[in-house]
């Protein structure tokens, strides 16, 4: 069990035992793993992360600065508690819009104890003035704090605890150089197989209680854009449906009844995601074209398209990037029924 840690930090948006009510949120906390051992997949991060805990605890250190990187939903969260946990150390967590002024990450820092855990979500999103405290209490466990202001501003260096700051970002771009530079593992969370994605489904099955034959299993897995937190929604659509037009008991039929439902093609593509690439075949020939073109033309964000959307869409080989703008590959083409246009021209543009 992890000690829980009750102080009450301004800018921790939640702390560990903060109850959150939200039904989204108590059911992706009980299907989430606690420790490596549950935690399907990512073995090389596993095992990285091992040794560091293991190699720190024997020298009764906390391990070092760990930076997690990825798209959506693939665990990055839920690996930083995994670290508290094997760590057996409090975490407390906190996110990088919340930390708005350099005092409120100094109060933060100060208030730490020996082999705490911070996680930073979005740690992208840090302020710049926030990012330059962090640096010396990343590198040498100190802080640099200015006392009054003008001509009469006096600097004070505080030493903090040696704690262990884990970030989390779905975009390692968006980070300043010196912020990557000062994490001893760096860590790239990759999207899943489909057998490890059905190891997923069936653990969350289990605790659910819900019972699925091997088949609609698999079947299940290839529609998940092998992303765990949208395998654990599916459970839960397939379930409402099971409990509603069945017995409770999920087979190929709920599964596809549910699927049709919710407009989820073979590939685990979403509305959203055909209208990225169907916008691409009819307004602009295929590509290539830019991102922003692409976000005027369906309605979403930049942001969105770049780290929700387009990551799965160029893993399946539906979309390549090329230094001028987003392409559409052949496979998509088919995908969606129509036919591409003549090779060579496509050749040229990539
Ligand atoms: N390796 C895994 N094994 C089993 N379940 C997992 C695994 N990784 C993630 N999950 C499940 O997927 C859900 C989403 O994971 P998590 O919240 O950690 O993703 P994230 O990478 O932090 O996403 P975001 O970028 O949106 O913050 C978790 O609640 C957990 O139940
Ligand atoms: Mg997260």
């Amino acid at each position: 069990m992890i000690e829980r840690n009750n102080q009450d930090l301004e800018p921790v948006i939640q702390s560990d035992d903060s109850v959150d009510t939200s039904e989204e949120l108590v059911f992706e906390d009980s299907l989430r793993p606690g420790n490596f051992r549950d935690y399907i997949g990512q073995d090389q991060i596993k095992k990285a992360l091992q040794l560091a805990i293991t190699a720190a605890t024997q020298r009764s250190e906390p391990i070092d600065h760990v930076l997690l990187y990825g798209p959506p939903g693939l665990g990055k969260t839920t690996l930083a508690h995994v670290i508290a946990n094997e760590m057996k150390q409090p975490i407390k967590i906190t996110s990088g819009p919340a930390i708005e002024r350099a005092a409120d990450l100094a109060s933060l820092l100060t208030n730490l104890e020996e082999g705490d855990i911070l996680f930073i979500d979005e740690i992208h999103r840090l302020p710049r003035t926030v990012e330059e405290i962090l640096y010396p209490a990343m590198e040498d466990y100190v802080i640099d704090i200015m006392l009054g202001k003008g001509p009469s501003a006096q600097s004070l260096r505080l030493d903090l605890p040696k704690f262990t700051l884990v970030g989390a970002t779905t975009r390692f771009g968006a980070l300043s150089g010196p912020m990557r530079d000062r994490f001893g593992l760096v860590h790239r969370l990759e999207y899943y197989t489909p057998e490890q994605i059905e190891k997923i489904i069936a653990r969350s099955a289990k605790i659910l209680d819900i019972s699925i034959d091997s088949d609609s299993l698999k079947q299940m897995s290839y529609r998940t854009r092998l992303t765990p937190r949208i395998a654990n929604r599916l459970i839960k659509r397939v379930r409402d449906y099971a409990q509603v037009h069945g017995d409770g008991t999920v087979d190929k039929d709920i599964l596809y009844n549910t699927l049709e439902l919710l407009d989820i093609d073979e590939y685990g593509l979403e509305r959203a995601d055909r209208k990225i690439i169907q916008t691409i075949v009819d307004q602009y020939g295929g590509g290539p074209v830019g991102v922003a073109a692409i976000a005027a033309a369906t309605g979403e964000e930049r942001q969105t398209i770049e780290d929700v959307y387009e990551p799965y869409l160029i893993q399946i080989g539906f979309l390549q990037r090329s230094h001028r703008g987003r392409v559409v590959t052949e496979k998509a083409y088919t995908h969606l029924g129509v036919e591409p246009p003549a090779k060579n021209n496509q050749k040229n543009l990539l």
